[in-house]
């Protein structure tokens, strides 16, 4: 004990603003943000996502004009994620490796606009390119192979890094993809190019948003409990982080994000490495209806719940409220 009433009145230094903000613990600023987005294909095109209000799908021209806000805003790396055309997408999920896929499009615009003022950040697994919403190759069961798939996800990651993505965000979760990753882009002089990897990724029911929004949630039969990770444990999230580490990781992420706070914590704690949460669909659509319906005010909601991810340790969060949010911050 450090001291004890009424000597010491914790309120004393909670009465002012000034005082407040003098012995706040943490901050949360928009270079904390990462900001995932979605393509689709065509020009001048804005599509909404129904499950996910205020978020849309934006055809290349709109990715570049958001990653010019992004900058604008001081957010530091946008996300990508492509809503691949239906014909496009097939069993082995070939067009993830084609150099002129909708994501590396993408990549190549934002960054001839922007250079280096922005960092693009590029998922690594099959989900928006396959027909059957996997993020790997199926066997005749219908098994999610996983040698088979990280030699893919090899071919994939290269694509992107030749596009010239910054940061490679393998969110897969098979085994070894780390190290496979990481020795292609040496071999293919990408020294500089990061992984920030999907090393604690949960099989979680927040996703249903996200796959609308990709358009893999139609085609997807079953689930991903065969790789990604049981909600029940915690223990092996620390053995999934110290592989990836050990495979070459720049930084690790746990997936999704508030329900996984001790986990991000844990992980902090354990390894001392950068730590990214992802606040997933599930989790801004919940709280936008929460504001909807009255229960909460949004924005206080979404400044509450970032903070929080500082709090646990993280070194930033991957948020569809990252605009929003960094406009708040800013005042
Ligand atoms: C796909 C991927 C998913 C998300 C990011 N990458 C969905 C999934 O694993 O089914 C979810 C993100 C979100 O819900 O916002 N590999």
């Amino acid at each position: 004990m450090t001291g004890s009433y009424p000597n010491t009145r914790l309120r004393r230094t909670r009465a002012s603003g000034w005082s407040r903000s003098l012995h706040r613990e943490t901050l949360i600023t928009p270079a904390d943000l990462i900001w995932p987005l979605f393509v689709t294909e065509g020009s001048g095109v804005e599509d909404p996502i129904g499950s996910l209000p205020g978020v849309s799908r934006w055809s290349v021209d709109g990715i570049v004009a958001r990653a010019k806000e992004a900058v604008e805003l001081g957010i530091p790396v946008v996300a990508l994620f492509p809503n691949t055309q239906p014909d496009r997408r097939t069993d082995d999920g070939a067009e993830a490796h084609n150099p002129d896929n909708l994501m590396c499009r993408a990549i190549r615009a934002i960054k001839d606009a922007c250079g280096d003022d922005i960092g693009v950040l590029t998922d690594v697994a099959l989900d928006p390119y396959t027909s059957h919403g996997q993020d790997g190759l199926l066997d005749d069961k219908g098994y999610v192979t996983n040698d088979d798939t990280v030699a893919v996800l090899v071919d994939q990651a290269i694509n992107q890094a030749e596009a010239g993505a910054d940061i490679i965000a393998p969110s897969d979760m098979m085994d070894g993809r780390i190290r496979a990753i990481r020795m292609a882009l040496e071999m293919g002089s990408h020294h500089n190019v990061q992984i920030m990897s999907y090393a604690a990724k949960y099989a979680s029911a927040f996703y249903g948003p996200f796959r609308e929004a990709v358009g893999s949630g139609g085609l997807l039969k079953g689930d991903k409990k065969s790789y990604q990770m049981d909600p029940a444990n915690s223990d092996e999230a620390l053995r999934e982080v110290e592989f990836d580490l050990a495979e070459g990781a720049d930084s690790v992420m746990v997936k999704p994000g508030l329900a996984y706070l001790d986990i991000a914590r844990r992980v902090k704690d354990a390894f001392g490495v950068p730590v990214f949460a992802y606040q997933v669909s599930g989790e801004y659509a919940m709280i936008e209806a929460a504001a909807a319906a009255g229960a909460g005010d949004r924005d206080a909601l979404v400044l509450e719940t970032l903070l929080a991810f500082k709090r646990a340790g993280c070194s930033g969060v991957l948020t569809y409220h990252a605009p929003v949010a960094a406009r708040l911050m800013l005042g």
